[in-house]
């Protein structure tokens, strides 16, 4: 860890109390001139830190923006999110990391961005992404699986990140799908999986995460406004984006480990649990036309199975769902 980590660390234990020049100097083992110039170091990166004489110095105020010093120290994973970038501005984290990817960098690979210029979300829509307000970033996944099992990996996506957020922020959250997560009925993130392959074997997976976060009402479009809801306007108070990020990680590598040693079917069990998709009358919009009855379950490569009117079953692999 560097000195200002550390010493970041240091101030975090203390709870806002004051932690003195000395102390700090010894635990860091550098020189108070030294402990001096990694304060003036936390404050050029938005942190605000008073320092009183005699008494030391205390953390009163963290940077709107993402930091690494902050989001290290919360990573528990042992690789996803371990290879990390970090990006002011980009056009889309999922191109970042496609470019990446085609370098050869390992699974688990991260790449954050604070602002995205060009953020796309399904069905070739844009995906609004304003700087230091929400969580825009893209995992590496290189799944050993056939093509045709890319939807799974859909639908493992939208159970980890929901079984993240609630960790981070206490809101009944909804999986509608495929893996649009909604709190009551209004989406809070997004995700969009894009693939490479060859000879219908998977060569990687971008998985794009989209967490609206800290958005106020004013972010969002007029058209929006009733369809989607940030985080902290649902629960009523900003969410460290750090944390998000960090139990993220923390849920995919574990979900996407059992994934790897069981198979589908306990993912597809979490899937129905926090599904609202299933068990109410919809009106699916597919590209075959519309199609109208109850989602019954999910079948192996991840389809909606769709009880019709007149009592037969339909799965549907692509469509529009209404939010519920
Ligand atoms: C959706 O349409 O619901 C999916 C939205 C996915 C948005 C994320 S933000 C990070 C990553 N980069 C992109 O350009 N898109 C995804």
């Amino acid at each position: 860890m560097s000195h200002s980590t550390t010493l970041l660390a240091l101030l975090e234990e203390a709870s806002g109390a004051y932690v003195s020049g000395e102390d700090i100097s010894r635990k860091l083992n550098v020189s108070r001139t030294a402990v001096w110039k990694q304060i003036r170091k936390l404050e050029a990166e938005g942190y605000v830190i008073d320092a009183v004489p005699r008494l030391g110095y205390r953390l009163s105020g963290r940077p709107s923006r993402l930091s690494l010093h902050d989001l290290l120290p919360k990573l528990t994973t042992r690789s996803f999110g371990r290879n990390l970038k970090l990006y002011e501005e980009v056009g889309s984290t999922q191109d970042e990391l496609r470019k990446l990817a085609a370098e050869g960098a390992p699974e688990g690979t991260l790449v954050i961005a604070e602002s995205q210029t060009q953020g796309r979300g399904r069905m070739g829509r844009s995906w609004l992404s304003p700087p230091g307000k929400g969580v825009w970033m893209s995992l590496l996944l290189r799944p050993q699986v056939p093509l045709v099992f890319t939807p799974q990996l859909t639908l493992l996506a939208a159970v980890a990140l929901s079984r993240a957020i609630v960790r981070v922020v206490p809101l009944d959250i909804g999986i509608k799908w495929p893996n649009d997560l909604l709190v009551n009925g209004r989406k809070i993130s997004g995700i969009l999986l894009e693939s490479a392959a060859e000879d219908e074997r998977l060569k990687y997976v971008a998985v794009g995460i989209g967490i609206s976060a800290n958005l106020d009402e004013e972010d969002y479009p007029e058209e929006l406004r009733t369809k989607a809801v940030s985080l902290k306007t649902a629960s009523g108070r900003p969410v460290d984006r750090a944390s998000l990020i960090a139990a993220a990680m923390e849920e995919f590598e574990n979900l996407y480990a059992l994934y790897q040693q069981e198979g589908f079917a306990p993912i597809r069990m979490l899937w129905e649990a926090h599904s609202v998709t299933l068990h109410r009358p919809a009106a699916l919009l597919t590209p075959q036309g519309v199609v109208e009855g109850v989602p019954e379950a999910l079948d192996d490569s991840g389809g909606l199975k769709v009880r019709l009117k007149d009592g037969s079953l339909r799965t549907v692999y692509s469509a529009e769902t209404p939010n519920s």
